[in-house]
Order: C-alpha cells, then sequence, then structure tokens
C-alpha cells in the first residue's frame, strides 16, 4: 500500500525524516513511537501527501506521487483517512455536519456545498449508523464544541470511516483522554480497521498500548528508524527514550 525507498524531509536546517525505507501492506496495523520531535507527525502527513519529500521516492499503491497531477493525486489523499493530532473538526458546527465534511475531498466545491446545506437521506442514515458504531448516536445533531475531548475524539473516527478510505492514519488519537478512554478508542480503531480491512497507522505516546494492539511497531528517533519489529523490546526502547546530554535539564 505504501512504500517509502530512502525518504528525507527537511524543514529548513532541521531533518525530520532521514533516509527512510520501507513498505505498509494493505490491512497491515502499525503503530509508530518516538519521542516528541522525533518525526511522527511529519511520517503521517508525508504518507497521506500534505507534505512532500525532498529526495527518496513514495508510492501509494503503486502509484509514484511525484508523477502525479493535482487532480489524480487529490483523488488519492481522498482514499487516505487522516485523523490530526487536534483531530481538525470545527468545533461550532454540528456532530452530523463535521461527518460530512470527511467526503470534501471526494466532491467538487458545488457539489459539497448542496450535500451540506440539504444533506441526502442516506448520508444521515450512514452517518446515524457510524454514530452507533462509535457508541455516541445521541450526539448526531448536537453542536461539535458541546461534547467532550473523548466524544469529539470518537467524532472524528466517525468522519474518518464516512470518507470511505481504503487507510486510515490517526496522529495521536488518544492524548488527551484518561487511561479507559484510551483503552476504549485504540480497541474501537483497531476493530473497525479489522472489520473493514482498512490499512491502520496510528503514532501513540503510549507504548504500553501500542505492544498490546499492534503487530508491527516502528520507533523513530531523530528522524530515523531506530526499530521495526512485532515488539518493542526493554532495550529498544531504552534506546528510543533515553535523553542525551543537551536534553537534560540541570536540577
Ligand atoms: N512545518 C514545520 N516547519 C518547521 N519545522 C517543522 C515543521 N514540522 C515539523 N518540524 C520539525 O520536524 C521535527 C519533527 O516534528 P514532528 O512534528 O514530526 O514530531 P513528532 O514526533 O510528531 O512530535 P510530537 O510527539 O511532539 O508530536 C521537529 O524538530 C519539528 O520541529
Ligand atoms: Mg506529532
Amino acid at each position: 500500500m505504501f512504500q517509502l525507498t530512502d525518504i528525507t524531509k527537511s524543514f529548513g536546517a532541521t531533518v525530520a525524516l532521514s533516509k527512510i525505507s520501507l513498505e505498509i501492506k494493505q490491512g497491515e496495523h502499525v503503530a509508530i513511537i518516538g519521542p516528541s520531535g522525533s518525526g511522527k507527525t511529519t511520517f503521517l502527513k508525508l504518507l497521506n501527501g500534505q507534505v512532500i519529500q525532498n529526495s527518496g521516492s513514495y508510492s501509494i499503491a503503486e502509484s509514484h506521487l511525484n508523477s502525479l497531477s493535482n487532480k489524480n493525486l487529490r483523488r488519492l489523499r481522498s482514499e487516505i483517512a487522516y485523523i490530526p493530532q487536534d483531530l481538525g473538526l470545527i468545533p461550532q458546527l454540528k456532530v452530523f455536519q463535521n461527518i460530512l465534511l470527511g467526503r470534501v475531498g471526494k466532491h467538487s466545491a458545488l457539489g459539497m456545498l448542496s450535500k451540506f446545506l440539504i444533506p441526502p437521506r442516506k448520508n444521515l442514515q450512514h452517518i446515524f449508523s457510524l454514530l452507533q458504531r462509535v457508541g455516541i448516536p445521541e450526539k448526531m445533531y448536537h453542536h461539535t464544541a458541546t461534547l467532550s475531548g473523548g466524544q469529539q475524539q470518537r467524532v472524528a473516527v466517525a468522519r474518518a470511516l464516512f470518507q470511505q478510505a481504503h487507510s486510515l492514519l490517526a496522529d495521536e488519537p488518544i492524548s488527551a483522554v484518561d487511561p479507559a478512554r484510551a483503552r476504549s478508542l485504540i480497541t474501537l480503531l483497531t476493530e473497525i480497521a479489522t472489520e473493514n480491512q482498512l490499512t491502520l497507522v496510528m503514532s501513540i505516546h503510549n507504548v504500553e498500548l501500542a505492544r498490546e494492539f499492534f503487530p508491527r511497531i516502528i520507533g523513530l528517533k531523530n528522524g530515523h528508524i531506530l526499530f521495526d519489529s512485532p515488539e518493542a523490546s526493554t532495550e529498544q526502547l531504552e534506546e528510543l527514550y533515553h535523553l542525551s546530554e543537551s536534553e537534560l535539564v540541570e536540577p
């Protein structure tokens, strides 16, 4: 599904990703772990074409991104659902309206506006069934801002599913919720990915949940892949999170 060869991405003097080569197959569930600033968000944005590499090659389902027209790039991106670190919901809108926006890349601006103003009944039925699946059907017509953080995360999951993508990328979807809700959201995401045969790539700070729910864990440090293995060993984790002299704060 995703094939990266020797990918490097810099922002000015900062190298966010350095010589990354890997393949993620269709239907795989992969967790990305690593300290703050290690390149997890950049990696996920690269996978969905929001960030373009400085060197190396990247292809999605055998299409090289460098050689695609804008239209084809948009089409390819519309098939990859992305839940950003801040969820990307519009708080002033109602829950069902935020979910409708999941298909924004699939329609023309005019087509999207008409669907947004007068949502077709089948869309509303679909949205209701997705909200049932994520456990908050009663919130469909509520203003998004009135939902708790954990409920808003579920809206973001429903919006990603409404997009009917082949892959789901999620950037720290469980930050800012208590441990029980974090576990329940990860369970939901991995179950939904399995049910829909989605490729799931998720960055996650909670190493225990990554080990428990993901059969493949990639450890990123300073933009490099430190390990890519079925489980992260204690030694690998120590090396991953070890602070360098310059990062240690004097007492
Ligand atoms: N748009 C940008 N402009 C400049 N530098 C950037 C940009 N995006 C990322 N970086 C830099 O690239 C590096 C990797 O950032 P990234 O956001 O990918 O890390 P992360 O692993 O997601 O961190 P966190 O766990 O804190 O979310 C950092 O040094 C960051 O400052
Ligand atoms: Mg990040």
